[in-house]
C-alpha cells in the first residue's frame, strides 16, 4: 500500500480524490454506496445565499464527447446547508470543502462569514459557473474582479480559502494569479468548458439555456494543460479536475502540478468512480515502487 496521504494548504487529505462539487450533492445517495470516510474530501454544491431553483430543464444532456450541463446552480441555500446538511457531512471522517457561489461580493462574504462559525474544513469560492447571469463566472474572467471578490472573502473567513477558476477566458494564470495576490490558499481548475450543441430536426439548442458547461474524458486535456501553467505560475497549491476519470489520470494530473484531485463528470457514469480511482492509483504507485504519492506531484520532465 502506498501512503496516498497529501496536505493542501494546511489541511491534511488521507487521500488526494474529492468528488467535485455538483456532482456529488451532499452525499446522501453515495454514503448508502460505500463510506464517505473512504474519500479524501467532498466539495459540495455550490451553496448561494436564498434557495435556487436553477434553470429550466432541459439542462443536462449527455454527448458523445461528454455532458453539458446548465444546472444554474440550484441549491437550497446556505440556512438549510448549516441545517440539514454540514452536521451529517462533518461525521464523515473527511474533508469537507463547502463550495460557495453568489450574484454578489456582499452575497459572497455573508455565506463565508456563517460558514467561519462552523467546523467545516475549507471553503471553495466558485467564481466559473458559466450557467448564471449574475456572478458566477462573470467574476472569474477579469483578474479586477477576481482579485476583488477573493480579497473581500478572505477577509470574511479564517477557513483555508480555495477559488475555483473558468477555462472560459484568455489567460487562465493570470486570473490564478489574481487570486493568489487577494489571499487565496489554493486554486482549483477547470470549472466546465463553455459548449452547445443542436437538435438539427427541431434546429433547437439541445439546452434550454443554449449554451452550457462541457464535462467528461474530451476536456482531460484542456484540464492538464491548465494546471500544468497554472501550477508553474503560482505558490500556492493547485487542485485538479476536468475529465479525470481513472487513476492513471489522476496520476497524470499529480505530475502535472496538481496537489489534490477532483472528480466530476465520471460520477454519472460510475457512481464508485472516486473510491475506484484511489485504488487504481494506489496499484499504480505500488507497480512502479513509489511509497507516497506525494512524490509525483509536479513531476512531469517538460522536453
Ligand atoms: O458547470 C457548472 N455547473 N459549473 C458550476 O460552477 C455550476 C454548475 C451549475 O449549477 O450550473
Amino acid at each position: 500500500m502506498a501512503n496516498l496521504a497529501v496536505n493542501v494548504a494546511g489541511v491534511s487529505f488521507k487521500n488526494p480524490i474529492i468528488p467535485a462539487s455538483g456532482v456529488f450533492g451532499y452525499g446522501r445517495e453515495y454514503e448508502k454506496l460505500f463510506p464517505l470516510s473512504e474519500l479524501g474530501g467532498i466539495a459540495t454544491k455550490g451553496t448561494t445565499g436564498q434557495p435556487r431553483p436553477g434553470n429550466p430543464a432541459p439542462r443536462i444532456a449527455e454527448t458523445p464527447s461528454g455532458m453539458l450541463n446548465s444546472v444554474g446552480l440550484q441549491n437550497p441555500g446556505i440556512d438549510a446547508f448549516l441545517e440539514r446538511e454540514l452536521p451529517n457531512l462533518l461525521t464523515k471522517d473527511t474533508v469537507i470543502l463547502a463550495n460557495i457561489a453568489g450574484s454578489t461580493v456582499e452575497e459572497c462574504v455573508s455565506i463565508a462569514e456563517k460558514l467561519d462559525e462552523t467546523d467545516v474544513h475549507m471553503i471553495e469560492l466558485n467564481i466559473s459557473c458559466p450557467n448564471v447571469k449574475k456572478g458566477g463566472a462573470a467574476f472569474g474572467v477579469h483578474c479586477e474582479s477576481a482579485e476583488m471578490i477573493t480579497a473581500a472573502v478572505r477577509k470574511a473567513t479564517k477557513k483555508p480559502l480555495i477559488v475555483k477558476l473558468s477555462p472560459n477566458v484568455t489567460s487562465i494564470t493570470d486570473i490564478a494569479k489574481a487570486v493568489e495576490s487577494a489571499g487565496a490558499d489554493s486554486v482549483s481548475l477547470i470549472n466546465t468548458l463553455l459548449g452547445m450543441r443542436i437538435n438539427i430536426e427541431n434546429r433547437r439548442p439541445i439546452l434550454r439555456n443554449n449554451v452550457g458547461g462541457m464535462s467528461g474524458p474530451a476536456v482531460f486535456p484542456i484540464a492538464v494543460r491548465m494546471v500544468w501553467q497554472v501550477a508553474q505560475a503560482v505558490s500556492i497549491p493547485v487542485i485538479g479536475m476536468g475529465g479525470v476519470s481513472s487513476g492513471t489520470d489522476a496520476i497524470e494530473m499529480m505530475m502535472a502540478g496538481a496537489s489534490a484531485v477532483q472528480i466530476g463528470a465520471a460520477i454519472f457514469t460510475d457512481p464508485y468512480a472516486p473510491v475506484r480511482i484511489i485504488s487504481e492509483m494506489n496499484d499504480w504507485l505500488d507497480a512502479h515502487h513509489i511509497a507516497s504519492v506525494q512524490e509525483i506531484i509536479g513531476t512531469v520532465q517538460p522536453w
